[in-house]
């Protein structure tokens, strides 16, 4: 499978004051197309600052990162703006959702941002990605009336209307119930066996055995990168509207 990330001798530098931390230290990492990885550690070990420099929200203070080909630790603040809409798309634990919008007024932002004139052709897709996450008879809804469980749909349908690359989730079942959890785990191994590629930060093992490989970081460092075969997942309902998750031609 083709590689979607290279990241080498990756080092990320915090000053506070007069205080540096070191949060990333010298971290390598390849993420192909396809694969479902788990980020764990302790706190403080350097998974959302890692989380950060993949999504090109920070920047590293040394090392080579690259996406989708593109050498991206070099790039000015448009550049990253520009391959961040057009690589990535990113779920959070609180859902960031916009309060003032709609469902699917929600799910069109990122095409906001990447300078796609909205149309009838591209609040359809949205309603296909709602009805995606289930939320079909919810369009209108703004999320105050929904769910944490329906609201973190509505972040993943988000995160999908651009057809990212990757995907990437920060904690995203960290303030749901297990059920729910259950749930929203389900439909991210539907998208990667539909063929996209994900990385999540997880500090739950429950949560990582979902993934089909798990990166275990300590103080900055890689302590362990394994794969791992997630328990069988029951595909029954509807195929995934592929039309909706692969690349424009
Ligand atoms: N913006 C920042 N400024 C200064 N230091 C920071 C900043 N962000 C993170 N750090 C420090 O970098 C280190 C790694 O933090 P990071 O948030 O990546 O950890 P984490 O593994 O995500 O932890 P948690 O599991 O608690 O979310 C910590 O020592 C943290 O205090
Ligand atoms: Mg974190």
């Amino acid at each position: 499978m083709p590689e979607v990330l290279r990241i080498e001798n990756l080092h990320k530098r915090y000053s506070v004051e007069s205080t540096a931390v070191h949060a990333l230290k010298g971290v390598n990492l390849v993420v192909h197309q396809g694969d479902f990885v788990a980020l764990m550690g302790p706190s403080g070990s350097g998974k959302s600052t890692l989380l950060n420099v993949l999504g090109c929200l920070d920047r590293p203070t040394e090392g080579s990162y690259h996406l989708g080909g593109e050498d991206v630790s070099k790039m000015t603040d448009d550049q990253l703006s520009s391959i961040r809409s057009r690589y990535l798309g990113f779920i959070f634990q609180q859902y960031n959702l916009l309060p003032q919008y709609t469902v699917v007024e929600n799910i069109e932002i990122p095409l906001i941002y990447q300078g796609v004139r909205l149309n009838a052709d591209s609040r359809d897709r949205c309603i296909g990605l709602a009805e995606l996450v289930g939320l079909g008879q919810r369009l209108d809804h703004r999320p105050m009336q929904l769910s944490g469980g329906q609201q973190q749909r509505v972040a993943i349908a988000r995160s999908l209307v651009n057809r990212p690359q990757l995907i990437l989730a920060d904690e995203p079942t960290g303030n749901l119930d297990t059920k729910t959890s259950h749930e929203i785990m389900v439909m991210l191994s539907r998208l990667n066996a539909s063929g996209k590629t994900i990385v999540m930060v997880t500090h739950e093992n429950d949560i990582a055995s979902w993934s089909r490989r798990i990166v275990r970081m300590r103080d900055g460092e890689v302590e362990s990168d394994l794969p791992n075969t997630p328990e069988p997942i029951d595909f029954s309902g509807p195929p995934l509207p592929m039309h909706l998750l692969e690349e424009a031609a």
